[in-house]
């Protein structure tokens, strides 16, 4: 239960909300306990003095009475509508507010976070988590408040009324408590059963959606249409137990309220022989005993779903309490790059797969050059733009701008300054206008910027060629584009913040060959002093780059300038060699 006291800062926050919840929860129940009490003088004084002598006299008695019984009944349903509002209200303001609060940190760590964590688990603690949490803030704590002042009240009335009539028929409360803590146990256990097998469910429709061009192109319409079979009738299966356990549910309750309603009629009626209690104090007793099963029940549905909620807690505890691996120094030095970013023995082992990606690297970055990295798939080449952006932090060794260790730098200024092109281009669904803008430092810029980036990144033509030109949505419902169409927004994204230093890693691969040549010149030409660090496969990618490093195995096998690497008769001029070759080959194909 300790994993709940981080919710506590929230109570205080909701401090008025919860106050006044208990306080209308005091006022419905007084109303609530005041109905039987009335009943019961009723009924004493209409057995002790029957004064009515004509149908207008018992209408009018009747009348009078049944008007009162309403009242009373109407300000216990008004208290209890404002209870709901207080602290039902409260529960939902403190779920907003918790999921802000996951949804910062998630924002705030770093990508080995993500690396070792699912998906469907980061999605699970802010929405399914959360909702259990929410459970305990609003109806647990509700009716836990209610139970306690309605017993109060109830049984002061009833001790009043007959104490030995009192002990008999509380007896099966308790049983009653127990019995449905443990059925309910069951149906949080069993319906979390159920919900597995749905997240699996939709996982199989949603992959077969995605993937239906491949399933259809290699006639798997079967044996997908088999899968989905199977885990539905598992979903099935378990739905049916839960259903099972849930028909126990009402018969429980049913079942000891009964037997409270016999004791009280039973040993009532023997009590009101010996004259020890009114027949007014039996129906009481009746309404009493009534008033009170409800409340019972939700003792043992209560402490099941506030143990499911520590659970949840605690697993969004455990996120809240990761602190990213990669912090930022908060000195507000504005970033500068006036000479060179340098590489100090850098070594990059991953910690999940224990794949040593680079061994003892160390080269240079002069300001304003375009600077290439080139090596086989699975080199490391990633890897190195990841350092250098931070996103990763060396094994060992050093990566600094000018001298300054960037461990050292504020990371937020430093990042403004830079624009990536990842390897893998991801857009959202949203217009192209807004997915360039994503770029924008402060997500603004004029139309002429937006222009001249996209005409740089040779896209402008392109969108323009759109409908609705800027304004097209892509991606599910929206207009999707074609790899290197993506590549090439992808771009315009980066250019937009006006980078210090450009990162394009490997993301010409799907653009023609006359294109890139075109992309790369624009991007020459159109500032010098902004440093290029570009990646590929294709020599003909780097090959104006002033530097070119060729990696292996983590390491940096040749370095120099495109003739001066040919010369070497090295691994560069082996691939040069053997991507001309490639190259008159497909051409001869045409
Ligand atoms: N997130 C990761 N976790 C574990 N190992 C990784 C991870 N990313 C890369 N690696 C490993 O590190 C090595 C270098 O990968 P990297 O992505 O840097 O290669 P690359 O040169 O960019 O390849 P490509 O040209 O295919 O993009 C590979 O052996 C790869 O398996
Ligand atoms: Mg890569």
């Amino acid at each position: 239960m300790k994993s709940l006291q981080h919710l506590n800062k929230y109570f205080i926050k909701y401090k008025w909300h919860f106050l006044l919840g208990i306080l209308f929860t005091i006022v419905s129940n007084y109303f609530g306990v005041q109905m039987p009490l009335y009943v019961k003088t009723t009924i004493d004084s209409l057995m002790q003095n029957v004064q009515i002598k004509s149908v207008n006299d018992a209408l009018w008695v009747s009348l009078q009475i049944g008007g009162f019984y309403m009242f009373l009944s109407l300000c216990k349903g008004f208290f209890l509508f404002l209870m709901r509002q207080t602290i039902i209200v409260m529960s939902r303001h403190i779920e907003f507010d918790l999921k802000n609060e996951i949804y910062d940190q998630y924002q705030k760590l770093d990508m080995s976070f993500y690396k070792k964590n699912r998906t469907g688990d980061l999605m699970n603690r802010i929405s399914e988590d959360v909702s259990h949490v929410r459970m305990y803030l609003g109806p647990g704590i509700m009716y836990s408040i209610n139970l306690f002042v309605l017993f109060t009240l109830v049984v002061y009335q009833m001790i009043k009324i007959s104490p030995s009539l009192t002990a008999f028929v509380l007896i099966p409360l308790p049983i009653m408590s127990y019995l449905i803590y443990k059925v309910s146990a069951k149906m949080n256990f069993l319906s979390k059963k159920v919900q597995e097998e749905q997240s699996l469910l939709s996982t199989i429709a949603q992959e077969s959606f995605a993937g239906i061009r491949v399933i259809k192109a290699y006639g798997q319409q079967n044996s997908t249409e088999k899968k989905f079979n199977q885990s539905s009738d598992n979903y099935k299966n378990k739905s049916m137990k839960l259903v099972f356990v849930n028909a126990l549910f009402i018969p429980t309750i049913l079942f000891l309220i009964g037997l409270s309603t016999i004791l009280s009629i039973y040993l009532g009626g023997n009590m009101s022989f010996n004259n020890e209690i009114s027949l007014g104090g039996i129906v009481a007793f009746i309404f009493f005993v009534n008033n009170l099963t409800w409340p019972f029940a939700s003792i043992g549905w209560v402490t099941s779903l506030i143990q499911r909620a520590a659970a949840s807690q605690q697993r969004i505890n455990e996120f809240l309490e990761v602190k990213p691996e990669i912090k930022s120094n908060d000195n507000q030095k504005s970033f500068s790059f006036q000479n060179e970013v340098t590489f100090n023995e850098v070594s990059y082992t991953y910690k999940n797969t224990g794949i040593k990606a680079l061994n003892k690297l160390s080269f240079t970055i002069k300001k304003g050059e375009t600077f290439a990295i080139i090596g086989k798939t699975g080199s490391g080449k990633s890897t190195i733009l990841s350092l250098l952006l931070r996103q990763l932090d060396p094994s060992s060794g050093q990566v600094s701008y000018d001298s300054t260790d960037l461990k050292n730098m504020n990371l937020e200024l430093f990042r403004n300054k830079v624009g990536i092109v990842p390897q893998e281009v991801f857009l959202f669904s949203d217009t192209i206008k807004n997915n360039i803008l994503f770029g924008a430092n402060n997500n603004s810029a004029t139309d002429a910027e937006l222009k001249e980036c996209c005409v740089t990144a040779d896209i402008h033509d392109t969108i323009l060629s759109f409908e609705d030109d800027f304004d097209t949505v892509l991606g599910e419902r929206g207009v999707n584009l074609s790899g290197g169409q993506k590549q090439r927004i992808s771009i315009a994204r980066a250019l937009l913040r006006n980078p210090k230093i450009l990162i394009l890693d490997d993301c010409l691969s799907a653009v023609d060959t006359e294109t890139e040549n075109r992309i790369l010149e624009r991007l020459k030409e159109k500032s010098a002093d902004q440093t290029t660090v570009i990646v590929s496969h294709r020599i003909s990618t780097i090959r104006n780059a002033e530097k070119i490093i060729v990696i292996d195995g983590g390491q940096m096998i040749e370095e120099g300038s495109h003739e001066s690497l040919l010369k070497n008769k090295g691994f560069y001029y082996d691939m040069y060699q053997q991507q001309l070759n490639e190259e008159s080959n497909a051409n001869s194909e045409d």
